[in-house]
């Protein structure tokens, strides 16, 4: 106990919201998310401050005994106020009894015991307090042995799990989030309650669910989360495209993989080496399109032609549908699955320049993650083959180099400009000025013609005749 003692005084803030508690005559706790971190060695910006009273009066004394005299956010309608003191985002809020309501996230509230506030909160490791009154400073308040599930691992909730998850479906999410973020395992009847109350997330706001998603996406190991979401069946409701690659289908002894455990391992893969939400997103959705296209012929067994552009052609709706940025974000993920194939491809034959030159033009800004996902996508048991397979893309990577730094197409910009073709051609702004442009840049990629304006012009007036 005096260890969480030393380490809360360590921060100047505990002392002062102590100090001055202790001036009000009200209690108050530490509690939450934060102390679940202190515990586990986990940084966290975020303190959650629980007292016996005004969490607002609270607030704004703290805020005047402060030599800074930090601003105060108040949240009049949720009894709330938060501080900034530097990095710390400090929350303040007065103990709370709630009882939920049967269709709404929404609880009616009432003011309440440490006891209580600790009973309505999601899992036995979010429940822990750290008393900040004088008298007992630094004391661990743990009514449903949170620090024990830490120690074991397990995400386990505070009351019967269908209370719990019933006041809040969000929670069941949550759960998983956090077992994918910590690696801990969830406990068999906590598990079997999300399973049962499934069909609750209904209620809850796709942004929240979507938030929630992408925590799981950029947990070390993203799989465990996604074993976890289609084990309770939530994958179903919010994300049905991703189950439909699940399953493995044989005929006259010809079978395909299994698209869903190989876009698990591409995701973990891609895991490893980068921490970019949008290119985890592309690994899951590399193979989107596998079940709409698959096709049987006898002689080569299934097959998946055309998947890479017609799941570029799904991530817009399925962006839209799990309430993801339809913007800048989206079209690279798009592009990435449309590309994905793209560096195989090259391999298969000899690699020539303009094919790396297009490949270059093609991806742009997101060549690495480009290679990042090719590499991720070898999941093939046979070693031979993985190892052949990633020395060709060393060779082509060498040849992306080489290419790069001779032709600069990466960020294509053409010597010949839009303005220089209508001044030299006397042409007005229109179609035939975009025409001229393109024949231009093709022919650059095509290595026709460097990219040069001498060069550009002469192409265009040979052209042009
Ligand atoms: N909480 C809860 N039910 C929720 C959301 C939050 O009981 N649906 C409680 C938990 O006690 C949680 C605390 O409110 O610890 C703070 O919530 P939040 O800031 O959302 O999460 P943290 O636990 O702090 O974790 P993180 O910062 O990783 O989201």
């Amino acid at each position: 106990m005096s260890n969480y003692k030393s380490i809360l005084l360590e921060n100047d803030i505990f002392r002062l919201v102590s100090d001055v508690a202790h001036q009000l005559e009200v209690d108050c706790f530490v509690i939450g998310g934060f102390v679940r971190d202190l515990v586990l060695n986990r940084p966290s910006k975020d303190i959650d401050i629980v007292c016996l009273g005004s969490g607002i009066e609270l607030a704004l004394a703290v805020s005047n005994a402060h030599p800074d005299k930090p601003q105060v956010t108040v949240f009049k309608n949720f009894g709330t106020a938060m501080l900034k003191i530097g990095d710390w985002e400090v929350e303040f809020i007065g103990a709370r009894k709630e009882s939920y309501n049967v269709n709404s996230r929404k609880p009616t509230v009432e003011n309440g015991t440490l006891e209580d506030d600790q009973n309505r909160r999601d899992f036995t490791i979010n429940a822990l307090a750290i008393n900040l009154s004088k008298k007992n400073f630094g004391e661990i308040l743990d009514p449903f042995g949170g620090l024990e599930d830490i120690k074991k691992k397990i995400i386990r909730t505070p009351l019967d799990p269908d209370i719990t998850f019933s006041d809040d479906p969000l929670r069941m999410m949550r759960a998983l989030r956090f077992s994918a973020q910590l690696d801990f395992d969830i406990e068999p009847s906590t598990f079997e309650s999300i399973k049962k109350n499934n069909e609750r997330i209904s209620i809850v706001s796709g942004e929240r669910i979507a938030d929630e998603l992408n925590k799981i996406i950029l947990a070390p190991k993203p799989s465990y989360g996604f074993k976890l979401l289609l084990g309770s069946e939530l994958l179903h409701l919010i994300f049905p495209e991703m189950v439909a690659l699940l399953g493995v289908e044989t005929r006259d002894g010809k079978s395909h993989k299994d698209n869903f455990y190989h876009t698990l391992q591409v995701l973990d893969n891609v895991a490893l080496k980068s921490n970019d939400l949008w290119l985890r997103w592309a690994a899951i959705l590399h193979d989107i399109a596998k079940p709409p296209t698959k096709r049987f012929h006898p002689k080569v067994g299934f097959t998946f032609h055309g998947h890479e552009d017609l799941g570029a052609r799904m991530v817009p709706e399925i962006f839209r549908k799990l309430k993801l940025p339809l913007n800048e974000k989206m079209k690279a993920v798009q592009k990435l699955v449309r590309i994905h194939l793209r560096p195989i491809a090259l391999v298969k034959e000899e690699v020539t320049d303009s094919a790396v030159r297009r490949l270059l033009f093609d991806a742009g800004e997101d060549i690495e993650s480009l290679m990042i996902l090719c590499r991720a996508d070898v999941t093939s048991k046979n070693e031979t083959k993985v190892k052949k397979y990633l020395a060709n893309f060393d060779r082509v990577e060498e040849k992306l180099k080489e290419i790069e730094g001779k032709d600069k197409v990466r960020n294509f910009q053409p010597a010949v400009t839009g303005e220089a073709i209508m001044e030299i051609f006397s042409l007005a702004p229109g179609k035939e000025v975009g025409e001229l442009k393109i024949r231009l840049r093709e022919a650059i990629l095509d290595g026709e013609i460097s990219n040069d304006f001498e060069e550009g012009i002469a192409f265009l007036k040979k052209i042009t005749g």
